[in-house]
């Protein structure tokens, strides 16, 4: 059975390796952790398996966006590092995203590990469609933008995407489960909403359709992280009345 604390999942941006590590052993009831960019660069794959050993369900973002070939290939080895969630881009198109779909299946295949869920980025929430139009060209509105890019990751056999929670209700309805929506964005009443600008509490955005939430700064930088923790799932448990069927990889 899922619960409110599988479907959270902590950022661990900006902690040294080290500190990570000693983070997530002082959350109580912790079952996810994100790693990004910043962490994997520092680490190495070592990292993963420092959480794996404690228990934890690791999703790796490292956006790949590559050619069929190399796209294959990062899924392929981190698939055997046993992460369960990774992120490409949409934007390698349908060629590379079925080649990272193989490659993710093969690398779970030879280490007899679960096949992970890949994730689609569409359109980063740093782009403004001002920015796309003058930089790159781009004159597709993101609300056209982002249900179009799931399409095209979905019918090349992603098994989900990353999205803002507002765009969760809307790709829901374009993809149902077990299509995986998660969603950053994520800020319990009463925490600051810092640089994150169309925010949504854990309850709403899992009542949007969401399937997991991404949760960095209103747990990690929070004077009492097991209680931000706690406070985030005991949300989600109130949310969760009158929602069936809710399920997360
Ligand atoms: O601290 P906060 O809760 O804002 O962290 C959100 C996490 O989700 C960060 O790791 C951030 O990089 C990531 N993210 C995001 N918005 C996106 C995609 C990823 O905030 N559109």
């Amino acid at each position: 059975m899922t619960t409110a604390a599988d479907q959270i999942i902590v950022a661990l941006d900006g902690m040294a390796p080290e500190q990570a590590l000693a983070f997530c052993q002082s959350v109580d009831g912790l079952r996810w952790v994100k790693v990004g960019l910043e962490l994997f660069v520092q680490a190495g794959p070592e990292v993963i398996a420092q959480l794996r050993e404690q228990g934890l369900r690791v999703f790796l973002d490292l956006k790949f966006h590559d050619i069929p070939a190399t796209m294959a290939g990062a899924c392929r080895r981190v698939a055997a590092l046993g992460a369960e969630l990774i992120t490409v881009h949409a934007c390698a198109g349908s060629e590379a995203l079925q080649a990272a779909q193989a490659g993710a299946v093969e690398g779970a295949a030879n280490t007899a590990l679960k096949v992970p869920t890949l994730l689609a980025v569409t359109v980063l929430t740093s782009w403004s469609e001002q920015r796309l139009k003058q930089e790159l060209a781009i004159t597709q509105d993101i609300r056209e933008r982002v249900p179009a890019l799931a399409s095209l990751a979905a019918a090349a056999g992603i098994g989900g995407c990353v999205c803002s929670p507002q765009e969760a209700a809307a790709l829901r309805v374009l993809h149902p489960a077990p299509f995986a929506l998660v969603t950053p964005g994520i800020r319990p009443r009463g925490s600051e909403a810092g640089d994150q600008s169309r925010v949504m509490g854990p309850g709403a955005a899992i009542a949007a359709g969401a399937t997991q939430l991404v949760i960095g700064r209103p747990i990690t930088r929070a004077n009492d992280p097991s209680a931000a923790f706690a406070t985030c799932c005991a949300d989600l448990d109130q949310a969760a009345i009158g929602i069936s069927g809710v399920s997360c990889p």
